[in-house]
């Protein structure tokens, strides 16, 4: 049977990336943020995970406000990134998925998740970034990861019940999967943050923290928000929490918290970092 081992959140954002590539890890203003991400590298090297299950936001790369899926997964083999950034960076592509992804992908359309299914499918940041964070210098070919994207640009979106009900279904999809595998699931983005207009720039770190003690003990409360609450609370961006509940969302059995770290702020956002191990139920 396919297990999920664990789950984490992290940020995804662009600058990330860009001060992994010039160096400045140990700056004043990065550090407090790079410091919290060994131990997880450590758990996720000895726990050498077969498969990532990826929540993440496309921010108008693939799809553009034109045409947004609301749920959209990934089957293809390879990911390649086409975020723009700097200028398109010439990264390496990302290793896909195709037997677990079509059967998350088959057992949420019967249970009633009407998922776009990409082939295909350009990525950007959201995917990149938290991948070369846990594998830096995009040592991550060796692990095979599958995208879910869930829509935080283009109202209307999805709800927080909904997409942490979404989380739920893949982990029950997971459970249902004969292969041995270990499988660990990112929830990218967040926290609080807003990038344009008249609040950009705002953070609510009270409430950031809650947030993150409330995807430990209780996510279901989190769910009692709605997308528009959630701008009100935590700026435009804010929910981005979505991906966070989605990924609490596949842990069915029982966490525990092994690390956390919160720094705020870090280019505009608020940034989360949590690493949750999960026993699945009994059968
Ligand atoms: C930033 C935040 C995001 O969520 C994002 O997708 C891109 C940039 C930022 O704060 O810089
Ligand atoms: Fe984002």
């Amino acid at each position: 049977m396919a297990k999920i081992i664990g789950g984490l959140t992290t940020s995804h954002i662009p600058a990330i990336a860009n001060a992994m590539a010039n160096g400045l890890e140990e700056t004043p203003y990065w550090k407090p943020f790079f410091d919290g991400y060994p131990p997880v590298r450590d758990w996720l090297n000895e726990k050498k995970p077969d498969v990532i299950i990826l929540f993440y936001n496309d921010h108008g790369l693939e799809f553009f406000i034109d045409k947004k899926p609301t749920f959209a997964i990934g089957v293809a083999d390879e990911y390649h990134n086409a975020d723009e950034g700097w200028g398109i960076p010439t990264i390496p592509p990302v290793t896909g998925e195709s037997e677990l992804s079509w059967h998350i992908a088959n057992s949420l359309v019967e249970d009633g998740f009407d998922m776009t299914i990409c082939q295909e499918m350009k990525v950007d940041h959201g995917l990149t970034v938290p991948l070369n964070l846990m594998w830096p210098g995009y040592n991550y070919g060796h692990v095979k990861v599958i995208p879910v994207c869930i829509n935080c640009e283009q109202h209307p979106m999805p709800q927080p019940k909904r997409t942490f009900a979404l989380g739920q279904a893949i982990g029950r999809a997971v459970a249902s999967f004969d292969e041995d595998l270990n499988v660990v699931v990112f929830g990218t983005g967040g926290m609080s943050h807003q990038l344009d207009g008249e609040r950009a720039g705002i953070i609510n770190r009270k409430f950031d923290i809650e947030c993150l003690d409330k995807l430990v003990t209780d996510p279901e409360d989190l769910t009692k928000y709605s997308n528009l609450d959630l701008v009100e609370i935590a700026g435009a961006q804010g929910v981005e929490l979505n991906m966070l509940l989605a990924m609490r969302g596949t842990l069915i059995g029982q966490v525990k918290e092994l690390h956390r770290n919160y720094h705020a702020p870090i280019s505009n956002t608020g940034s989360g970092l949590m690493l949750l191990e999960h026993t699945m139920p009994e059968k």
